[in-house]
């Protein structure tokens, strides 16, 4: 695969995860037959998918290629065993939401890493909703909840978390009360642009959202875009290269998904899209990324809130730009499907490139020394797929321990990396 050529060509990325749970949570809970073209159908999709089952809605196959059809009755139904969030803590916090306005019972657990993820963030404000949530006395899972009648809700995010706003407009719409949250600072959309299209009136205005239970929950007709957060490991194989040029269509174009991309500009990178095109309320369109010569980059808290799930990627990068790289702000990256921070240092290290922890901050230094040793995913999705990008960097030997936890947000995703490197017949 190391020959250092991106041989051009127009390729595509699996669906976009975010907007995906969001749209089959949103149908699974609409009395009628909702469509969602372009679905993503890896292995966290399928988990929203068979827990939404587990509640009464039909839902069609999850397969590459085709149109999922889902089939909701309006309620849900209380599940008759306990509803595996697997690995996803999208799935997990924004079915709470939903749940708190169900007048049934419920378990959510996970597997190891969902487990140990921080849960009260979304059950504290949902109590206060009415909610009734047992969590044994642990700020993670397994916990139950049962929904009813619920109460508006005016709640500060501690932290900029799509995840924790959408769990909670998500209550308010299912539950009929106004909803009012303010934000430290911005994150992903989808949810409000999904509630509007439902007719629920969400007004966001600087970092107060609001949400007036205008809207009903009718059948959809979702289009899904190509996930912005997996292009970005095809961008930056192309960037490594040491020659051509590469092209992702389809891709989701949403302002509050592609902050990378100017990460990506100040450190040199040619990075390019297209005039993004308008369909069913998110924007996409084409982006391109050329073999360029890289430099360090300085990323502050603010700007890291919007490219959190980019972070292993871009820090991967900086360790083949030109002088330090530092990422402040990243306390955030603890909580996710691994503690990202703490495995990005220690992997970087482990293949060679220098990288230290300072506070919230990862610092980075830069360099052309070819990279090999072994990396430790810990099941981390984003961290396997970074690592395994700068394998394909000429004369590296990177040898990442669990490849196969890509599948969690994109299907295929060795044998897209492969293709940027292989002429087809
Ligand atoms: C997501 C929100 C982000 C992100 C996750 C998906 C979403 O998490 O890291 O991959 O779909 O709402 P937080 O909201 O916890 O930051």
């Amino acid at each position: 695969m190391a020959s250092g050529t991106i041989v051009g060509g127009i390729h595509r990325v699996p669906g976009d995860k975010s907007i995906t749970h969001r749209a089959l949570l949103l149908a699974a809970l609409a009395a009628g037959r909702s469509r969602i073209r372009g679905a993503l159908t890896s292995l966290d999709a399928r988990t929203t998918a068979r827990v939404l089952r587990q509640l009464g809605a039909g839902i069609s196959p999850l397969r590459p290629g085709a149109t999922v059809t889902v089939t909701g009755r309006g309620a849900w139904r209380p599940p008759r065993e306990i509803l595996d969030c697997g690995n996803s803590g999208t799935t997990t916090r924004l079915l709470l939401g939903l749940l708190a306005a169900q007048p049934i019972a419920a378990t959510l657990t996970g597997d190891a890493s969902l487990r140990r993820r921080p849960m009260r963030r979304v059950t504290e404000p949902l109590r206060q909703m009415g909610a009734t949530i047992d969590d044994g006395g642990r700020d993670g899972l397994p916990l139950s909840i049962r929904g009813g009648r619920l109460q508006p809700l005016s709640w500060t995010l501690p932290v900029a978390s799509a995840q924790i706003k959408s769990a909670l407009l998500l209550a308010g719409a299912a539950g009929r009360v106004e909803v009012q949250l303010r934000q430290p600072a911005p994150s992903r959309d989808h949810t409000e642009r999904l509630l509007r299209y439902l007719q629920f009136d969400v007004v966001t205005a600087g970092n107060v959202i609001r949400l007036r239970p205008t809207g009903r929950f009718t059948p959809l007709a979702v289009d899904v875009p190509g996930d912005p957060s997996s292009a970005i490991f095809l961008l930056a194989a192309a960037l490594l290269a040491r020659r051509g040029r590469i092209a992702v269509a389809g891709v989701g174009l949403n302002p509050t998904r592609i902050g990378y991309l100017s990460v990506l500009a100040a450190m040199g990178a040619d990075v390019a899209v297209t005039e993004p095109d308008e369909q069913g309320g998110e924007p996409r369109g084409t982006m391109m990324a050329s073999a360029s010569s890289l430099t360090a980059v300085d990323v502050s808290a603010a700007e890291s809130a919007g490219v959190i799930d980019e972070i292993p990627m871009l820090a991967c990068l900086a360790a083949r730009a030109r002088g330090e790289s530092r990422f402040a702000g990243l306390a955030e990256l603890r909580v996710k499907e691994s503690d990202r921070l703490a495995l990005l240092a220690r992997n970087l290290a482990a293949i060679g490139a220098r990288a230290a922890i300072d506070g919230d901050a990862l610092i980075v230094a830069g360099g052309n020394r070819p990279l090999a040793g072994k990396v430790v995913t810990g099941g981390d999705h984003r961290i396997a797929m970074a690592f395994a990008v700068l394998g394909t960097l000429p004369r590296a030997r990177i040898v990442v321990d669990d490849p196969a936890c890509a599948a969690v947000s994109f299907p295929g995703f060795d044998r897209a990396l492969a293709g940027l490197f292989q002429r087809r017949p």
